[in-house]
């Protein structure tokens, strides 16, 4: 490998960034249909946007599973910022990370509460997290909506921050992402 093809060699592998941007893209059509979707009460059934919901979510917790494992065993080379801008990124991304998990596996706990199951394609049921009528799945779907909205905030700050990148500092770091 000459220095050329080291200079070039994508700091994210293919997988890596076909797993961000697939989750990026389920999680913007996750937030659409979790607001346009009915209110959820006692007695609503998993039907049409629900059900819609409840799958994508399928999705996106298997999607994540997928790439914290990647992630794991395959880290990227890192970026050459400044010691704060390298702490602010490391610090934003954990948080996303933490709420990657957080926020599907508290939407989960709260349907299987509620009775109804998960499955991905459909096809493979999810185990239920909680019990039916459990009342911390109950709360758990209070804290899934207020997580959604932290998320929200730091995928704004996030998607800033790849933009501030690009047209203030002018550094590689959004085409490190990109194919
Ligand atoms: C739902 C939306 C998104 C989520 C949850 C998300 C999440 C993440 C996470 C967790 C990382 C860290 C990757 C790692 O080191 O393992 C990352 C990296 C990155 N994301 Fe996003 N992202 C989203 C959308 C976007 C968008 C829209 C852009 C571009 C405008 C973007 C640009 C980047 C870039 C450039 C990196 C690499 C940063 C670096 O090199 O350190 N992301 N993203
Ligand atoms: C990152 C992924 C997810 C996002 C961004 C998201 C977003 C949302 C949003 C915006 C709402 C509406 C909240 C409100 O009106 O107060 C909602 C509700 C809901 N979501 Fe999710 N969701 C995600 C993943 C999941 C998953 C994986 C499941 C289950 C498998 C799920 C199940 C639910 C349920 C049951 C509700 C109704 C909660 C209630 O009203 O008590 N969500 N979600």
């Amino acid at each position: 490998m000459n220095l050329n093809t080291l200079a070039r060699r994508p700091a994210y592998d293919g997988f890596a960034r076909l797993l961000h941007w697939l989750i990026a893209l389920l999680i913007v059509a996750q937030f659409v249909i979790g607001w346009i979707m009915p209110d959820v009460h006692r007695d609503t059934l998993p039907n049409g946007l629900i059900a819609w919901h409840l799958g994508v979510g399928a999705a996106i917790v298997a999607a994540v599973a997928c790439r914290i494992m990647w992630r794991a065993t395959h880290a990227p080379q890192p970026a050459e910022l400044s010691r704060a801008l390298t702490l602010m990124s490391h610090l934003t991304h954990a948080l996303l990370y933490l709420l990657l998990i957080a926020v599907p596996l508290a939407g989960w706990a709260n349907a299987s509460s509620r009775g109804w199951a998960v499955k991905l394609f459909g096809v493979v049921r999810y185990p239920d997290l909680t019990q039916s009528g459990s009342p911390t799945g109950h709360a758990l779907g209070d804290v899934h909506s207020v997580l959604a909205w932290v998320m929200l905030a730091l995928i704004a700050l996030h998607v800033c921050a790849a933009l501030f990148h690009r047209v203030v500092l002018k550094d590689d770091v959004l085409q490190r992402m990109l194919p």
